[in-house]
């Protein structure tokens, strides 16, 4: 299985400390965001990385990064998203990097305190398809949030839902077969002009081809002031490492 790293997008929620760099290259305490899911891969195994970033300072990525060998990452690959055209546009991008295999996809400013490995063993046997891994949450308006039936089966996904029907957020971790891409190649714009993500994980669900998994331990984005501030507090707080 391989890992993508989606890492673009202009950061406009954190102006201005993304005025003159991009989002993922901030700190959350100790380190840069990016090194992050880069760890979070890395210690599930998932050693071959592509980062799907853009915007002005992409090039910065390199100039940090490298190769990925200090993070102990054995293969690291680029990609460049020109203009904003939401999640699922920049996994296109990750087509040809994934050649038919699996893939675990992780957003860029996703942060968690454990780690993926049993997810992803569980996907590696998993025959098709797509699995998430959902946290609940306080604030699910938020995020993308699943509808359960009375047995725990996921009946829907909502993106943002005014009237939230479970606290349980979709988090920025997906595992995804090579159907995704042509599912990401069908989609149309949402009513915020992107390609959703949501979208993508609806056809699996509508297919009977979607698994999920609660997260154990924090999980945190960092895309606005309070989730990144969190971000610092809850690695602070945790000394997280993935390692547990
Ligand atoms: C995106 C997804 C959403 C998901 C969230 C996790 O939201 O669209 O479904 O719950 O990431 O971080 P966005 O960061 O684009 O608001």
């Amino acid at each position: 299985m391989k890992g993508v790293i989606l890492a673009g997008g202009l950061g406009s929620r954190l102006r201005p400390l993304t005025s003159v760099t991009n989002k993922h290259l901030l700190p959350v305490y100790d380190k840069p965001m990016i090194y992050y899911p880069i760890e979070c891969l890395v210690n599930a195994g998932i050693k071959e990385i592509l980062i799907v970033t853009g915007g002005e300072h992409a090039g910065d990525f390199l100039k940090l990064l490298k190769n990925g060998k200090e993070l102990g990452v054995n293969h690291l690959e680029y990609a460049y998203q020109e203009g904003e055209g939401g999640i699922a546009d920049a996994l296109r991008l990750a087509e040809d990097f994934a050649d038919g295999d699996k893939i675990c996809v992780i957003l860029g400013d996703n942060i968690i305190e454990k780690n993926i490995r049993k997810a992803a063993g569980e996907f590696f046997t998993q025959k098709s398809g797509a699995k998430v891994l959902l946290k609940e949450v306080e604030d699910p308006q938020r995020f993308g949030v699943v509808a359960l039936d009375e047995n725990q089966k996921v009946i829907d996904i909502i993106e943002k839902p005014a009237d939230p029907p479970s606290n349980l957020a979709v988090t920025g971790i997906y595992f995804y077969d090579a159907d995704v891409f042509d599912m990401c190649n069908s989609l149309e714009p949402s009513a915020r002009g992107e390609l959703e993500i949501t979208d993508v994980n609806n056809f699996y669900l509508k297919r009977g081809d979607l698994s999920y998994e609660i997260l154990e331990g924090w999980w945190t984005d960092a895309g606005t002031f309070e989730s990144l501030h969190r971000a610092s507090k809850y690695v602070a707080e945790s000394g997280a490492n993935h390692a547990d």
